[in-house]
């Protein structure tokens, strides 16, 4: 069977990311069954040929109407589907969906009509927010890391930005690579569009990662690849704050001062 990423190589290359990027969120325990889903807009890679490409399903409503995603295209997870399962066969288990004139839908145009996650209320409301500000990013990323679940199962660590600082503390790299700390969701329904308009006003609140309580992380970036490395950088964070409790003591963390001198060395903007 012929793909939709035949002769494009760019457009491959995104989808090649995904797949990466699926095997490390499996090999990780981050991805237990179907959990997890990830989002790529890939409008930029959109050709005449493509554009001419009869839709593979009916219109779908999305649940929410999104005007800045008129003319997008994206790659998505399909429900269900196993992260593992995708790092092999990234176009049997996702599919490339277009939105429809009225904002409000999206039609199934490659390769197999494999039904996009369920999360998808919350991963276009995102893509449609960051187009409307200008932002580059155009991958999107649920997880489930162990450690960070594991945290926001503590009221204490879902005050606004304890965990923020609790994790740049314990390593220089996590300021420096994940520089907009950790945002947080109050635990909502999974796959609601409340959910979805509570992600987007934690993005705006100016976080590329943010925490939906006792369920997983939503991450935001240029490419997959940047979305994955921020949540592991966050979580390698959190690791080293267990394992120092778990030796039996309150790990130190950087001062507040040191941290300074990481936001201004690395130019950050916190
Ligand atoms: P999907 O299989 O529908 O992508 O759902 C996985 C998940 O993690 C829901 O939050
Ligand atoms: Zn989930």
């Amino acid at each position: 069977m012929t793909s939709i990423l035949e002769n494009r190589p760019a457009f491959a290359a995104e989808v090649d990311k995904v797949a990466e990027v699926a095997g490390y969120l499996w090999q990780k325990g981050w991805a237990e069954r179907n959990g997890g889903n990830i989002t790529v807009n890939i409008t930029e890679h959109v050709d005449d040929a493509m554009k001419a490409l009869p839709a593979i399903s009916e219109p779908v409503a999305i649940g929410l109407t999104l005007p800045n995603l008129n003319g997008c295209w994206f790659y998505c997870k399909g429900t269900n589907k196993r992260m593992r399962d995708l790092a092999r066969r990234p176009m049997e288990n996702g599919s490339i969906i277009r939105i429809t004139d009225d904002c409000a839908h999206y039609e199934i145009v490659a390769d197999d009509p494999v039904k996009p996650t369920s999360e998808l209320p919350s991963h276009l409301a995102v893509h449609n927010y960051l187009i409307g500000k200008g932002s580059p990013y155009k991958a999107s990323l649920h997880t489930h890391p162990i450690e960070l679940v594991a945290m926001s199962h503590n009221p204490e660590f879902l005050k606004k930005d304890v965990l923020t600082n609790l994790l740049w503390s314990m390593i220089p790299e996590t300021k420096a690579f994940c520089p907009r700390g950790l945002g947080i969701v109050p635990y909502m329904l999974p796959s609601s569009n409340e959910l979805a308009e509570a992600t987007i006003r934690a993005i705006d609140d100016d976080y590329d990662v943010v925490m939906w309580e006792k369920h997983g992380v939503f991450a935001v970036g240029d490419d997959i690849i940047e979305a994955f490395d921020m949540v592991d950088t966050l979580t390698k964070s959190a690791i080293i704050y267990m394992y120092a409790r778990a030796m039996g003591f309150i790990p130190d963390g950087m001062s507040q001062a040191q941290m300074q001198e990481i936001s201004k060395v690395f130019n950050l903007p916190k």
